[in-house]
């Protein structure tokens, strides 16, 4: 029988990861008054109590281009060395191209393949996940993973559903081969028919159709993604250990998405961590970033010396769709602490 030419099969790793925060500082008293909120109950309820966001001067491009370097000097690659670029963003502003090709000639990685996938929260661990893929099937020897957003200009500031939790910023890692396993297998799927619990207002095709010009902004059925979250990702996350072949009791650190802090404690509770296991809780200071929070917690842990390279870590996204991943990975020892 003839067979085609391949390549060999590899192993792979995360090498680096870095990330950028929006310049503003915005805290919860500036945001309150149009949705007759306060300080208190968005602590209480959420965690928070800033979030970062942009300049309005600060594109997406910015964003992506800052974290990418920084991941790059974590890694201690260069653009140049990069054969594929991956960016999880629901907030570029065109249909096409993909943003992911000038961030790839931008950063000297041309001609690297590059593509935008859409996941929400759930995206920087969709885009690990065709990462490993890729290395791992020696499609690509090394991959630049970005999960970026200006989730600000999506904001309506009398909306109290979702609004207020949203940050800006842009969170990078670079993925390469490896000798050993160094990324657990992707646990990851959607549930399609609660699309409507994370939503945008109108669609685009209202503009075309002149039924409604305004802005779409975005809006949740909150209680609806907190039992989601808090009660069914915890189930998703336990099965992303197992894949790797390990307990709860093994893993080090837990870096889930951002995005409510008494969804992490309620994840803490159910998949039985270990005590002295670090948890990322970066949603207090810079909100939720949609694909760009892990990246952006996982930064903010070894900028301020809570982990280090070689310890196991948890990391699970989830969100619109509904869609979630999760994958079990060893971190790496970084060249930069960002
Ligand atoms: C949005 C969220 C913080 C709301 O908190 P909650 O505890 O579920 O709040 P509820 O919607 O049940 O409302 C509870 C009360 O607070 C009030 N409330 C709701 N939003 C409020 C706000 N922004 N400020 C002040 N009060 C608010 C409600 O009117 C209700 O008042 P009542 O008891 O007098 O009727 C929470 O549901 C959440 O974090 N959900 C998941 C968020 C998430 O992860 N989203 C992104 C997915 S990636």
């Amino acid at each position: 029988m003839t067979a085609l030419a391949a390549s060999a099969p590899t192993y792979s790793q995360i090498l680096g990861v870095g990330g950028v925060r929006g310049e503003l500082v915005i805290p919860n008293d500036d945001l309150v008054g149009p949705i007759d909120s306060s300080d208190e109950w968005i602590r209480q309820r959420t965690g928070m109590i800033t979030r970062h966001r942009a300049k309005p001067e600060t594109t997406l491009k910015d964003l992506c281009l800052g974290a990418a370097d920084a991941a790059f000097d974590a890694a201690g690659v260069t653009g140049a060395q990069i054969d594929a670029v991956i960016l999880s963003s629901v907030t570029h502003m065109a249909q096409t191209p993909a943003l992911a090709t000038t961030l790839a000639y931008e950063l000297g990685a041309t001609p690297a393949a590059a593509f935008d996938i859409s996941a929400a929260c759930a995206g920087y661990c969709y885009a690990v996940g065709l990462a490993d893929s890729l290395v791992r099937s020696g499609q690509a020897e090394k991959v630049l993973v970005i999960g970026a957003e200006r989730m600000s200009d999506f904001v309506d500031p009398t909306d109290r559903s979702i609004s207020f939790l949203l940050g800006d910023g842009a969170g990078a890692a670079v993925i390469g081969a490896s000798d050993t396993p160094k990324i657990g297998p992707t646990v990851w799927g959607s549930d399609g028919s609660q699309a409507g619990a994370i939503y945008q207002t109108h669609t685009w095709q209202t503009f075309k159709d002149g039924t409604d010009t305004s802005w779409p902004t975005l809006r949740q059925e909150g209680p609806t993604v907190f039992k989601w979250a808090a009660f069914e990702i915890p189930r998703v996350a336990a099965r992303a250990i197992e894949a790797a072949g390990l307990s709860p009791q093994d893993i080090d650190v837990f870096i889930p998405h951002q995005a409510n802090m008494r969804i992490i404690d309620q994840m803490i509770k159910h998949l039985g961590l270990r005590d002295d296991c670090v948890v990322a809780r970066d949603i207090a200071e810079t909100g939720n970033t949609s694909a760009a929070s892990i990246p952006l917690a996982t930064e903010r842990l070894y900028r301020e010396g809570q982990v280090h390279g070689g310890q196991i870590a948890l990391q699970i996204g989830f969100g619109a769709g509904l869609a979630f991943a999760a994958q079990v990975a060893i971190l790496p020892e970084q060249k930069t602490a960002n």
